[in-house]
């Protein structure tokens, strides 16, 4: 018996259009055994801090069995528990906690590829070309007189050939690592398994799901050669021609995903959507598909006035013919942190407190990532630590995302800074991080956490939140003003210097407004 998971939650089924939702990435945020890597314990454990915070929601990355080598993004078996993360009835407690003090859970949930060691892949490699076991997969055999050059010339995500060869010489696709190899959604097996997982977890009480590669699983026809990705100029950003993401087919796979999640009132999906194009990103919004796509606008805008602005309004427009609010991401655990990009140290953290009231005062839905509400930076490691596979797939020439997934700092008293009872953690902690800890900020009104505390709180309990949309206010160059219809002014300033405070009354201001104006890399929230 699963404790009845819905019975502490306020009643609300679209809970997720203004929540403030937390990313969890597993191995970093709490080490609740002692072995060095973070766990769903440690998480537990961790909930009284995230209540005191104030979030709506979490999102765990994935915690399901895994060799690990795209640290847990190649799932070996959707439906249980790394046993370095816990099992199923810690994660059954960990809901049931989190629930219980009104936090909702979502989970990762990885469609578009499967581990190697997935039993249905090692079925694959044992098997016969044109096999069912293979059809589950995209197996083909390769170009050439002998069949050894790869099917196509898609590149993987990750650097190198997105194809790798077995013995009896055909080859399997894989977007990512080649421990990733992607799953065939052509293929009726493969929908009906992944509806299996959803309602493996929607029955255990999750209230939704991250979806991984969201504009991925849907291959075209014939797998035909696409535009070289050194002539499309979105290396990042997959844009036409780039046929490994964002076909058309796509579309029904999130028709089927909504449809479970229709039977699970008050659950939702948000999607990763790296689409380029705002009317193609918009079709995933429809109202048979994802409630919610991150909108990365933010999260690769340069800390400039007009990068900002027109981040916020490209990412308004892009929703606004779909039922879905926008979704606001500063950082994830996929790129450099935000105090790192916007120049790091004493610079960066300012500017990042004032980009957390930017993010919390735009209307809809925010993802904060583990360690935004401490203002922690990226870390630059050396080399013989790195763990991510795009630093060896790239034969060394990028170093990763290593740098922004370091461990929480939760205390300076202790070993690994509390992260765990372990000195060797997964990737090492820097020197000289005791002011950044959790401990030393909790307690410090004048910290960034604090900061994030009284913001979630005034945007629970305010009416000055209400209502969606915007209206940019006119504004100094080199500033930011805007007012949402309840009346909350959210004015950020970059223009080099002080400027004088509007009218209205100061609600929250990221830096101190000691003689009446607000300082240059700041931001203040009135109501007016
Ligand atoms: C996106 C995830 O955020 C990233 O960490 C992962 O490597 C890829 N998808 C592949 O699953």
């Amino acid at each position: 018996m699963h404790p009845d998971p819905h019975t502490v939650l306020p009643v609300s089924t679209d809970w997720w259009r203004s929540a403030v939702v937390y990313q969890i990435y597993v191995r970093s945020f709490a080490d609740g055994n002692g072995d060095g890597v973070g766990d769903l314990a440690g998480i537990r454990s961790r909930l009284p801090y995230l209540a005191d915070l104030g979030v709506d929601a979490l999102w765990i990355t994935p915690f399901y069995p895994s060799p690990m080598a795209d640290h847990g993004y190649d799932v070996a078996d959707p439906r249980d528990v790394e046993p370095v993360f816990g099992d199923l009835a810690e994660f059954d407690a960990l809901l049931a906690d989190a629930h219980g003090r009104g936090i909702r859970v979502t989970i990762d949930l990885v469609p578009n590829h499967s581990s190697h060691d997935h039993e249905w892949f090692q079925a694959a490699l044992a098997a016969a070309p044109g096999s069912p076991e293979r059809a589950r997969y995209l197996f083909r055999d390769g170009r050439g007189p002998d069949g050894s050059e790869p099917p196509n010339n898609w590149p993987s995500v990750f650097g190198g050939p997105a194809w790798t060869r077995v013995p009896d010489g055909q080859w399997y696709l894989h977007i990512f690592a080649p421990e990733q190899p992607d799953l065939n959604f052509a293929n009726p097996e493969v929908v009906a398994d992944l509806e299996e997982t959803m309602r493996f977890w929607l029955d255990r009480g999750v209230d939704g799901f991250r979806i991984d590669v969201a504009h991925g699983m849907a291959k075209p026809d014939g797998l035909p050669d696409m535009v070289p990705m050194e002539d499309t100029g979105l290396l990042a950003d997959h844009g036409p021609g780039d046929l490994r993401f964002d076909q058309d087919d796509v579309h029904a796979v999130h028709r089927r995903i909504r449809a479970v999640l229709d039977e699970y009132p008050g659950t939702m999906a948000v999607g990763e959507v790296w689409v380029s194009d705002d009317a193609r990103l918009a079709h995933y919004l429809r109202e048979d598909e994802l409630q919610l796509a991150f909108n990365f606008k933010l999260l690769t805008a340069e800390w400039t006035a007009t990068d900002l602005r027109d981040a916020v309004t490209d990412s308004l427009a892009a929703v606004a013919g779909t039922p879905a609010p926008a979704c606001w991401v500063l950082s994830n655990h996929d790129r450099p942190r935000h105090v790192t990009r916007y120049g790091g140290g004493e610079l960066g953290t300012r500017r990042a407190r004032a980009a957390a009231l930017l993010q919390l005062a735009l209307p809809g839905a925010a993802y904060l990532y583990n360690g935004d509400e401490l203002g922690m930076p990226d870390v630059d490691l050396a080399d013989e630590v790195l763990q991510d596979p795009i630093w060896e797939r790239s034969g060394h020439t990028e170093r990763g995302r290593d740098a922004c997934r370091i461990p929480m700092p939760w205390s300076g008293s202790e070993r690994s800074y509390g992260f765990s009872a372990q000195a060797d953690t997964w990737l090492p902690m820097p020197e000289g991080w005791a002011a950044l800890t959790a401990e030393a900020q909790v307690g410090d009104h004048a910290s960034i956490r604090s900061l994030y505390r009284s913001a979630l709180a005034l945007r629970a309990s305010s009416p000055a939140f209400a209502g969606d949309g915007l209206d940019w206010l006119p504004a100094p160059d080199g500033c930011l003003a805007f007012r949402r219809p309840g009346g909350l002014v959210c004015l950020v300033n970059l223009s080099g210097a002080a400027m004088p405070l509007p009218e209205g009354q100061v609600l929250l201001a990221s830096a101190d407004l000691g003689d009446g104006t607000l300082p240059d890399d700041s931001a203040v929230w009135l109501h007016a």
